[in-house]
Parts: C-alpha cells; sequence; structure tokens
C-alpha cells in the first residue's frame, strides 16, 4: 500500500465518465461557454480497467461515479453495472439530476444504494439563471424516483451571496420533509473564478450559513466519516445537513481521494493542476502497466497539498 509522511493514502476514487455537461453552472464554466467532452475519452471498458487496477494496487475502497454530468455519457450504462460488481464497499454517483427519471430504471437494476445530486435552489427561473440550461422540475422528479426506489439520496447545493441566498432555508426544508441530508458547499476558488470578482462577491462562509440556518432551527454538530468532506450536523427529530467548509474547515490532512478524468488523468489532489496521464499505461502489458501505474500512484500521493486553497484546474475535468 502507497502511503504518505501523514498517513494518507488513497481510499476513495472519484472516476469522471465525461467533461460534457448539460448545464452551464456559472461556478463551473465561464460565461458562453459549453461543457464538451474532452479530446481522447476513454471508452468505460478502459475506465473499468483502471478503476480495477487502482482497487488492486491503491488499496481502493470506494468509488464515486462523476462527470461532467455522468448520465449524460453513454458509458454510465455498462460503467455501473459493472461498477457494482467490483470488490468495493460503496459505490455511489453525483449527478445534476436531469436525466435521473429517465435513468431510474437502470439505476434499480444496477443495485445502486446511494446518489448525490446538485441542486442550487427551488425557484424555477432562478434555476435556469444559475444553470444556464435544465429544468427544476424535471431534477425534482428525478430525486423523487430516487426516493421511491429506495436510494439514499444526498443534495449538494452552492450557496451564492448573489444567486440564491434566499434559498439556504427552503432548501433545508425540503430536504429535511423528504429525509434527504442536504450539504452546503462553499464555494471554491476553482477554474475561471480564481479571476475576477466572483469568487469573493459570491463567497458564502459556514459561520454565515449556521447563523442563516439557526434562525430557523435548533442543530448540534455531529459524527462524520473520517474522511468526510462535509461537517455534519443534526437537527433533532428531523434530519441531518452538512457544510462541505473547504475554506472554513478544510479536512486535507484526512484526505483520501483520487480522481480519474473521463482523457485518462490521474489527479492527487482537487487543490493541484498536476496530473498523470495513464491511459498509455493502460494498454501496456500486465506487468509493465503495474509497475508503471505503482509509480503513477506513488507521484499523485506526492501532489496532495496541506491546505485548499483552490486550483486553475477547471472542474469539469475532475468531476467535484
Ligand atoms: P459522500 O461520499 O456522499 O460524502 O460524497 P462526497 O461529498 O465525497 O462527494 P460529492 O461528489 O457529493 O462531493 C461534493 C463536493 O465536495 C464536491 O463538489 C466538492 O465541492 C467537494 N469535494 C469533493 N472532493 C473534495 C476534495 O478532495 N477536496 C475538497 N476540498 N473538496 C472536495
Ligand atoms: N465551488 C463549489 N462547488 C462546485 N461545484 C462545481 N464547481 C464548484 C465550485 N467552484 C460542485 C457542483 C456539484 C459538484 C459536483 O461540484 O455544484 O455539486
Amino acid at each position: 500500500m502507497i502511503v504518505d509522511a501523514q498517513g494518507r493514502r488513497f481510499r476513495n476514487l472519484r472516476v469522471s465518465l465525461t467533461a460534457a455537461c448539460n448545464y452551464a453552472c456559472g461556478y463551473c464554466v465561464p460565461d458562453g461557454k459549453r461543457l464538451q467532452a474532452a479530446r481522447h475519452e476513454l471508452s468505460a471498458a478502459a475506465l473499468l480497467k483502471a478503476t480495477r487496477m487502482l482497487i488492486d494496487l491503491a488499496g481502493v475502497e470506494k468509488l464515486r461515479i462523476t462527470g461532467g454530468e455522468p448520465l449524460l455519457s453513454p458509458k454510465f450504462d455498462a460503467f455501473l453495472p459493472a461498477a457494482m460488481a467490483l470488490p468495493l464497499k460503496d459505490v455511489a454517483v453525483t449527478t445534476n439530476g436531469q436525466l435521473l427519471a429517465r435513468k431510474a430504471d437502470l439505476i434499480k437494476a444496477a443495485g445502486l444504494k446511494r446518489i448525490n445530486v446538485s441542486l442550487d435552489t427551488l425557484d424555477a427561473g432562478r434555476f435556469r439563471h444559475i444553470a444556464r440550461s435544465g429544468d427544476l422540475a424535471t431534477v425534482l422528479a428525478g430525486i423523487d424516483a430516487m426516493l421511491d426506489a429506495g436510494l439514499k439520496v444526498k443534495v449538494n447545493m452552492v450557496p451564492m451571496r448573489t444567486a440564491n441566498a434566499d434559498q439556504i432555508l427552503p432548501m433545508l426544508d425540503y430536504c429535511l420533509g423528504r429525509g434527504i441530508e442536504l450539504r452546503y458547499i462553499e464555494l471554491m476558488n476553482m477554474g475561471h473564478l480564481r479571476y475576477g470578482g466572483q469568487y469573493r462577491r459570491d463567497f458564502i462562509g459556514m459561520d454565515d450559513l449556521l447563523d442563516a440556518i439557526g434562525e430557523r432551527h435548533e442543530f448540534t454538530r455531529t459524527d462524520a466519516p473520517y474522511d468526510s468532506t462535509s461537517v455534519r450536523y443534526e437537527v433533532p427529530g428531523r434530519g441531518y445537513f452538512g457544510i462541505i467548509a473547504n475554506e472554513s474547515e478544510p479536512f486535507c490532512s484526512a484526505c483520501t481521494r483520487l480522481r480519474l478524468s473521463s482523457n485518462g488523468r490521474l489527479y492527487g489532489c482537487l487543490s493541484n493542476a498536476n496530473s498523470h496521464d495513464v491511459s498509455a499505461l493502460l494498454e501496456a502489458p500486465e506487468q509493465q502497466a503495474r509497475d508503471g501505474l505503482k509509480q503513477v500512484l506513488a507521484a499523485a500521493l506526492q501532489d496532495k497539498r496541506s491546505a485548499f486553497t483552490g486550483e486553475v484546474t477547471v472542474m469539469k475535468f475532475i468531476g467535484g
């Protein structure tokens, strides 16, 4: 097993099926741009082979399927059932929910147990303003389909001062009412947000979020798993919510994440643009591929930072 000086190792793999997305959210995509698939995207079979090798060589135990928007990729239909058959403790998906209702039967049949849906507002007009595409009612129907199928659903919301600050409480009420864990994600200083004033203007920190929630609800801090992205709170008798506090309470010292992009690059850290192309290695003879991948894993682990500062990396390539 490859472990760094702080005891960190890769336990948690996020595989991006595609960089393409049917949304163009302002915090992910610069104005006027669309998210297209990366050139030289790997096939579902190649991504699965990489996943199998990473389970074996790095000790990966948890897999999250991401994008772009993973449900948009034709690879999803083959990748999900195959991933469910791998020796993993946990498989999950992060999606914008737009295609969830359509894929519900496939997801149910594959036996997926939990899913995270990104949703920033319950106001249909504002939704289109933020996502610059899509339809709120379709996403809500998708969430209902997952709940009906018995999946555990989490919703991720990025609160932004000028776009959806008024939704902090309505979103919590919606989620608590349905047994959904809402996680507020502090806006991350990624990609084009590093230039211009949007990040500073829109960032809402953990303290302000807790103050806003405290106006309506009693809550207490509660346990979260060791390498969880979120600080977790219980609203007694009603449920749970979390804050993914990249800035206010980063979890870098306990981070176990590794990312594989759709064009075959491994990223050891969200806050480091360094990446390692493994696409050629996947086609090499078995022993050569294993030896090469071990070296890449050691280098990717060195990429882990001790603090989250954001990066120029565009989120669509690494799936959050
Ligand atoms: P759970 O296993 O359900 O807790 O999922 P998760 O939070 O690991 O995955 P999800 O895709 O829902 O991620 C939510 C958000 O957490 C992402 O969009 C990022 O904003 C943030 N996040 C995920 N991984 C990292 C990471 O390695 N570092 C930091 N700083 N933030 C991360
Ligand atoms: N800051 C915070 N969250 C972001 N996401 C994408 N870009 C950013 C950013 N700059 C989130 C999406 C989704 C997840 C995959 O990544 O809202 O929940």
